[in-house]
């Protein structure tokens, strides 16, 4: 018995992640951004994958609010929804990286016990993956440590506006909570107030990825 299903089998498939990196000429992880609405993740997102093209590694952008218009569509904001999301998205996440992509997932997951139970999720127990979690498969935390005060400023859907005037119930930051990181591998900061190009952080990104093969 697996979860609610009985009598399944796992079945063995012809080409495996190995393989398929070689095909690509990369390894395929995941880069999971977390951070308040409106922090940046989105445009960090968004660079990274262009810095990546431009280098000749295919990436694919698991954006929250995207996924929220399809295979997430039936899920809300509250606490047991916002898990289901990152639960499904970690899981999808898993595949991408096992298909030898650069996987980018791109979401609040305000709840450090649904990141910890996706960081967990993927390296499994095989011994396949076991190989695999030396090449990467496993996430690699980045942290838009933003100011709530900056992000409300910024407030680019003005979600923010809406959250406060109790028009929007929830809201991370304003009345749900965010639980930042205790061991993110990359936390982006201002810097003397300033947010940092979208380039710079791209940047950064890419260079913890080169030294990590
Ligand atoms: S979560 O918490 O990880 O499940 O959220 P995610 O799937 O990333 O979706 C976040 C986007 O949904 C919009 N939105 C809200 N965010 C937070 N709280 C509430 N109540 C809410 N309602 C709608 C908002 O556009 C978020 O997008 P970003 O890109 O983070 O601003």
């Amino acid at each position: 018995t697996v979860g609610n299903s009985t009598n399944i089998f796992w079945q063995e498939l012809p080409i495996g992640k190995i393989e398929r990196q070689k095909l690509l000429s990369q390894k395929g992880c995941v880069v999971w951004i977390t951070g308040l609405s409106g922090s940046g993740k989105s445009t960090l997102a968004c660079s990274l994958s262009r810095e990546l093209y431009t280098r000749g590694k295919l990436s694919y952008i698991l954006d929250g609010d995207n996924l929220r218009h399809g295979l997430n569509k039936d899920l809300g904001f509250k606490a047991e929804d916002r898990t289901e999301n990152i639960r499904r998205v970690g899981e999808v996440a898993h595949l991408f990286a096992d298909a030898g992509l650069i996987c980018i997932a791109s979401l609040i997951s305000p709840y450090r016990k649904d990141r910890d139970a996706c960081r967990a999720m993927l390296p499994d127990s095989s011994f396949i993956e076991a190989i695999l979690l030396l090449n990467g498969s496993y996430p690699d935390y980045v942290y838009m440590n933003m100011p709530l005060a900056l992000c409300e400023e910024r407030d680019p859907k003005g979600l923010y506006k809406l959250a406060r005037a109790g028009k929007i119930k929830g809201f991370t930051g304003i009345d749900d909570p965010y639980e930042p990181p205790l061991n993110c591998e990359i936390e982006i900061n201002q810097k003397d107030g300033v947010c940092p190009m979208p380039s710079a952080m791209a940047g950064e990104v890419v260079t913890y990825l080169e030294d990590k093969g």
